[in-house]
């Protein structure tokens, strides 16, 4: 759990600097456009105030038809069976290394691990990133440097905002079963925050055949810090979980204005993807199986994104709407 590769935000600055010059050239075409379409408008107020409802329907919905969606197969991630450790790396991580899936957006790190009976992650150091895990099965015990010890159950997900950095092992106490969980990692936009903690429960019966938001940009949160109300972060960064039942859809509205880059990724079941049957989602013209997830870009918002499950049984995924 130790790979942190250097990363430079030079090519950031370069794309933003221009970013910002296209946006000022827009602006100023949009500033001339306006100028020589107000007399015209004056001359021609019938054929502006009929523009008919429908077609701005038409042009809001076509927001998403330019969605490129690449599937990202289960067994094409990063793979490691340790014996104590059954793990997949979405992006590369530790010895897993492949520089075209490195990162997408914030989001840094997707782990799907299984963690045997009685062994676990010793005590190791983090320092700025956001960790957080999302128990499927079994329990997995927390304990870290600033005081917390916790076993978390399916539904519970451990929010850790390592900051200016802590310590902390995750280990499976159960005798019986092993442990499923998914481990993400994202970059935060601030550096050397206040380490910081939060678990949240989040029931199945929440999830169900709808879209229930798990994390969300703390520039977009409500600030309520209740039970039901997502675990703020300093991402641009929302994660939404649901577990649809097959023939279910569900809609999602992307969060922001803007481009926006979405990540999907469907929970397996067992250790390898069914042959046949098991939980499946489609989404555009893209069928994911379990431990499948999707790249989607081009998408812009507002704008909507829809998930359906055809598969034969409920499918539990995740679904991440961030930031370029
Ligand atoms: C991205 O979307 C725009 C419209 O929003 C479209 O013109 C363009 O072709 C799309 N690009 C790709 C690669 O799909
Ligand atoms: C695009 O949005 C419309 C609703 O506005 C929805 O019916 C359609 O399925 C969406 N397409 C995708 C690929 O999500």
């Amino acid at each position: 759990m130790s790979s942190q590769p250097s990363e430079s935000n030079n090519t950031q600055s370069t794309t933003s600097t221009l970013n910002l010059k296209a946006i000022a050239i827009l602006i100023g075409i949009t500033a001339i456009t306006v100028a020589f379409l107000t007399p015209l408008r004056n001359n021609l107020p019938s054929l502006f105030s009929r523009t008919p409802p429908s077609v701005q329907r038409t042009m809001s919905s076509s927001a998403n038809s330019s969605l490129k969606i690449v599937k990202r197969p289960w067994n094409a991630r990063g793979h490691a069976d340790h014996g104590w450790l059954y793990t997949f790396h979405t992006f590369s991580f530790a010895s897993y290394y492949d520089p075209s899936h490195e990162s997408f957006g914030p989001l840094r790190v997707i782990n799907e691990d299984r963690v045997e009976k009685g062994t676990g992650f010793g005590t190791h150091s983090h320092a700025e990133f956001l960790i957080w895990s999302y128990i499927v099965r079994g329990e997995l015990e927390h304990k870290d440097s600033m005081g917390n010890l916790e076993n978390l159950k399916r539904g519970e997900v451990q929010f850790t905002s390592a900051g200016t950095g802590i310590r902390h092992s995750e280990y499976n106490r159960k005798r019986d079963e092993d442990v499923h969980f998914l481990q993400i990692w994202a970059k935060p936009y601030t550096r050397g925050l206040k380490p910081s903690y939060v678990t949240r429960k989040f029931t199945d019966e929440m999830k169900e055949n709808k879209l229930v938001r798990i994390m969300e940009d703390q520039k977009r949160h409500s600030g309520r810090d209740a039970e039901d109300q997502p675990i703020p972060l300093h991402a641009d960064l929302n994660m939404d979980a649901s577990i649809l039942s097959p023939g279910k859809k569900v809609v999602h509205d992307i969060v922001a204005e803007g481009k926006r880059n979405i990540f999907v990724h469907l929970v397996m079941g067992g250790r390898t993807q069914p042959k046949s049957g098991g939980a499946k989602i489609r989404v555009g013209d893209v069928e994911l199986g379990e431990g499948d997830g999707a790249y989607i870009t081009n998408a812009t918002g507002p704008g909507k994104i829809e998930v359906e499950s055809v598969g034969d049984k409920p499918a539990e995924f995740l679904l991440f709407d961030m930031g370029l």
